[in-house]
């Protein structure tokens, strides 16, 4: 499948990969030495881009990884069993380990060689049948520090959208979890998930499984300078000259957020493809920028919609987008403070060390003043 020349809506491969060097040398270094870490924040931040490579990292160092995304399990066993071939295949170096044991047809060709390979791990064939969703989720979750103890190695697991965990299990799955891990030596955890308030109460609230099991860092934005090079290069790669000027443009009305930066790139490009020009200009970044505005406006205006149904979000909203102060004489403080905590319970906007309110996606805002004109 061809994706373009600038990825959009997934984890980005390697080589798209842009910025944030120094964070994930520093999740390398403390995942290697078994801390566990959690990283919570909006969509399309590039969370699951920066894991991976962090995850690339840490195999290249020789450890072992396994990656569960709970977006993609429908319930217990399917959650279960997808862990159990993740760890697995460090080392069958297959991804559906536990299907071809399954199979036993397969299983006569490729069968031994895979039973030499996984007899010590409590594995054989007829396995996953023999038992029930929760003794396959209790051999699941305790698979990590096996492997890691029986191959002396580092075992790095990621978990995507973890918060989803009790939708795919049960309410107690965290429970369960923590039981387990937290008596597994050699295994490092790395908790991601897009819910960023669910996220804190697993791991800020005393009462929730996972209180302080893990470190949790802020993500860093992506820098201009690391944007500027990687898009120039790429609308090099295809023979197009670039004004540095307009490419710093892009960034600046992207705001630097990922996918937003990204798909303005990609606009640009697709409307210098249907001139068939090959001279990247502002006229080009502008053009691409009113394409970009005009595709994203159902999803900003669904945004909108949704929480206008709040009073007073609409009115403060607009106004910390036009840079103004939200509270206003005549409002009681209490309720503007009550839409600013919505708003950044949606992850609409953060708060800066500095103690003002930034848009998580700049092009957002930009909608809302124009919206409002
Ligand atoms: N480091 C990066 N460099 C370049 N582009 C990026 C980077 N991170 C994210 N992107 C852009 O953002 C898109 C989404 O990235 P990714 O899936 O990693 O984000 P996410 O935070 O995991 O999103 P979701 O909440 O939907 O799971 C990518 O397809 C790419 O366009
Ligand atoms: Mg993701």
């Amino acid at each position: 499948m061809t994706r373009g020349l600038f990825p959009l809506g997934g984890p980005v491969a390697k080589e798209d990969l842009v910025g944030r060097e120094d964070f994930i040398v520093s999740l390398v270094n403390r995942l290697s030495e078994g801390q566990n870490v959690m990283l919570a924040g909006p969509r399309r931040i590039g969370k699951t881009s920066l894991a991976h490579e962090v995850l690339r990292r840490l195999k290249d160092k020789g450890a072992y990884t396994a990656t569960v995304d709970f977006f993609r399990f429908s319930g217990k066993r399917d959650f279960a069993t997808g862990l159990i071939d993740a760890c697995l295949e460090n080392r069958t170096g297959i991804s559906k380990t536990l299907s071809i044991i399954r199979d036993r047809a397969k299983a006569l060709a490729g069968g031994a060689q895979f039973a030499i390979k996984l007899n010590d791990l409590e594995i054989s064939f007829g396995f996953p049948e023999k038992r029930s969703d929760d003794e396959l989720l209790d051999y699941a979750l305790r698979l990590p520090g096996i492997l890691a103890d029986k191959d002396q190695k580092l075992m790095v697991v990621m978990f995507d959208e973890f918060q989803d965990a009790t939708r795919v299990t049960d309410p107690e799955i965290f429970k369960r979890m923590r039981a387990h891990f937290q008596t597994q030596k050699g295994v490092a955890y790395l908790f991601l998930g897009s819910k960023e308030g669910m996220m804190q109460t697993l791991f800020n609230e005393r009462k929730e499984a996972f209180y302080r099991f893990a470190v949790m860092l802020p993500i860093p934005g992506i820098d201009e300078e690391d944007w500027a090079p990687y898009i120039a290069q790429k609308f090099s790669s295809r023979n197009i000259q670039v004004d540095e000027d307009a490419v710093k443009e892009i960034v600046r009305l992207s705001g630097g957020h990922p996918q937003d930066t990204m798909f303005l790139c990609s606009e640009v490009h697709y409307t210098l493809l249907e001139t068939g020009d090959n001279v990247l200009t502002h006229d080009y970044v502008r053009l691409g920028y009113s394409r970009a505005m005009l595709a994203l406006a159902p999803i900003f205006d669904e945004i909108l919609d949704d929480l206008s149904t709040r009073p007073q979000v609409r009115r403060v909203l607009h106004q910390l987008a036009a840079g103004e102060n939200a509270y206003q004489e005549g409002i009681h403080p209490n309720k503007v403070k009550r839409a600013i905590d919505h708003l950044i319970d949606r992850a609409i906007i953060e708060k800066t060390a500095r103690g003002t309110y930034v848009f998580v996606e700049p092009m957002f805002q930009q909608y809302i003043l124009e919206q409002f004109q």
